[in-house]
């Protein structure tokens, strides 16, 4: 890298808008969106998709709620052409989508593309020509008026070859590609030479598309360029102005976001970002970040898992695990305070319904787009004991006690640390049936009964002590109080029973009830233990035993 980047690159230039009105508005409601999959997405794609893949993921975006879809670049190939009369010939367009395509400002492509057009219902003819000056310059080699003049020709070729599209209802676009680089003047006066050929009105407007084709500057640049668009150009109300981000400076969603303040009035977009290099504006992340502002999107989102298996189909691209809202990541913690935090927040949720969304940590309610509580948390070495105990009670209804999850979640910490990756609730669980439920030596049961007379309960025990039978009676006014006296009787050191709790298991091969108890010695150790059995007595007796053999 240089030294001094100051030598090779330069800082682009700001808009001179001094009373810029967008930093002061807020978003209310949702744009018209427009996806461009099935053209920018496509475009770049290492192998475009094939007629049945663009079916499939048409209709997933009619389903999605997209109400104008780019379909293609139909002059460009035979496959783009097609998947146009294919739409148009076997009516999969609803009446109420408008199919929308690509078009250079050049004769041949104008004409191929009004014929791809015929019979369909509701069509956006979309014509672009590059306006910046590394454009002019480089690729055209053109001035600002010989530019202008491709735009205008291009304009009056489409205007001229409207009448063949009887029975469809028409809306023009206008791109003037690289806008965000093109000087804002000539982008007006390009645009405006365009709209003298089409006439729009209020009643039948024309989209201005102003596409940020290469992201070069901070998204509040092209705030001011859209504010400066829409307070300068003629006839505003002629006009749907339309931004088209891409991502380059990983800005795509900031900068349509300010694009709104500043007075856009539709977004182009695609599912996940594909597109060129960096990609494409995100759109589902632009809608679901209107969702959790409280504002309805107008785009169903609500299996999203299902649009996710459709894309990576289609494409063959796949949707990064960090990706905003549909990242496989999203909704997983991984550090213990966010976990115990996830946890609480969620538990107030359900004393609080009806309650504003409030959720440490989640910025929306994972169920609301088709994902799962039980992916919030996951447990790995750095996961403190909320999430461990967070994961046993919702995967396996194992309530540990507050004190006993203090105990076993380092234990836990440590074997997965051992293990160096996370590991599932199922390996969680053998974890604690391991150092607990199954810890059967020095002693494990045979069998304990129990009689009880004017208040005080006596007992018979029958375990095995190192694999030697053991017996012994013992009294108290209870079956546990029994045990521990029974103990002492046998020379076991003296030790209490500090804790105690049990629970019915929700179901499983356990179909049974669950105890944790908690004993302390007379030296001031203290261990939990835990015990299952289906009778609930023999349940807290093994959870004494398991106590015992941890101690
Ligand atoms: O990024 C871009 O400028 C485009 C235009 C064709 C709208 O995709
Ligand atoms: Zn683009």
């Amino acid at each position: 890298m240089h030294k001094d980047p100051s030598k090779k690159y330069r800082a682009f230039p700001p808009i001179h808008l001094p009373d810029r009105q967008w930093p002061n508005r807020v978003l209310t409601h949702a744009p018209r969106w427009c996806s461009v999959d099935l053209r920018d997405g496509n475009q770049a794609l290492a192998v475009p998709m094939n007629v049945s893949q663009k079916l499939e993921l048409f209709q997933t975006l009619v389903k999605t709620g997209f109400k104008e879809i780019e379909v293609g670049f139909p002059s460009a190939s035979n496959t783009e052409f097609a998947f146009n009369r294919l739409l148009i010939e076997k009516g999969h367009a609803p009446d109420d989508v408008w199919l929308q395509v690509l078009v250079q400002a050049r004769e041949d492509l104008i004409e191929r593309t009004v014929e791809s057009l015929v019979g369909a219902k509701k069509v956006i003819i979309h014509m672009y020509n590059s306006t910046s000056p590394a454009q002019r310059r480089v690729v055209f080699g053109k001035s600002k008026d010989e530019i202008k003049a491709i735009a205008v020709k291009g304009a009056q070729m489409i205007r001229d070859r409207l009448h063949r599209l009887k029975g469809t209802e028409v809306m023009l676009q206008y791109s003037p590609e690289s806008f965000s680089m093109t000087e804002v003047e000539f982008a007006k006066e390009i645009s405006e030479a365009v709209m003298d050929v089409w006439q729009p009105t209020p009643q039948h407007k024309m989209i201005l598309n102003l596409p940020d084709t290469v992201e070069v500057a901070m998204p509040n640049v092209y705030a001011d360029q859209i504010e400066w668009i829409c307070r300068n150009i003629k006839n505003r109300d002629s006009l749907i102005v339309s931004l088209h981000t891409h991502n380059d400076r990983c800005t795509g969603v900031a900068a349509t976001e300010l694009g709104l303040l500043a007075g856009a009035d539709r977004v182009e977009g695609t599912l996940f970002g594909n597109g060129e290099r960096t990609g494409n504006l995100d759109i589902v992340t632009v809608a679901l970040n209107l969702y959790m502002h409280g504002i309805d999107p107008k785009l169903d989102f609500a299996n999203l898992g299902s649009i996710i298996d459709v894309y990576e189909r289609c494409t063959g691209m796949a949707v990064p695990p960090r990706q905003p809202y549909a990242g496989e990541l999203v909704f997983t913690a991984f550090s213990g305070s966010h976990q115990d935090a996830i946890k609480k927040g969620l538990a107030e949720r359900e004393k609080i319904p009806g309650a504003h969304w409030d959720v440490p940590y989640l910025t929306i309610d994972p169920a609301d787009i088709g994902r799962e509580y039980r992916e919030v948390i996951r447990v790995n070495s750095q996961s403190g004991k909320g999430g461990v105990a967070y994961l046993l009670e919702s995967e396996f209804g194992i309530e540990l006690p507050k004190d006993f999850q203090r105990e076993f979640g380092p234990i836990a910490n440590d074997a997965v640390d051992k293990l160096g990756r996370e590991v599932s609730g199922a390996e969680l669980k053998a974890m604690f049936w391991k150092e607990y439920v199954e810890r059967n030596t020095p002693w494990s049961l045979t069998s304990f009964e129990t009689e009880s007379k004017n208040g005080v309960v006596k007992c018979r025990a029958k375990l095995l002590r190192d694999g030697k039978a053991v017996e012994f009676s013992g009294e108290g006014n209870g079956p546990l109080a029994a045990l521990v006296h029974g103990f002492g009787t046998i020379g076991v050191p003296r030790f209490e029973i500090t804790n105690y709790s049990e629970h019915a298991l929700s179901s499983g091969e356990e179909a049974a009830a669950i105890s944790y108890i908690q004993i302390k010695t007379a030296d001031g150790k203290s261990r939990w233990g835990a015990g299952v059995d289906t009778n609930i007595e023999l349940a807290s007796v093994r959870a004494v035993l398991s106590a015992l053999n941890r101690l």
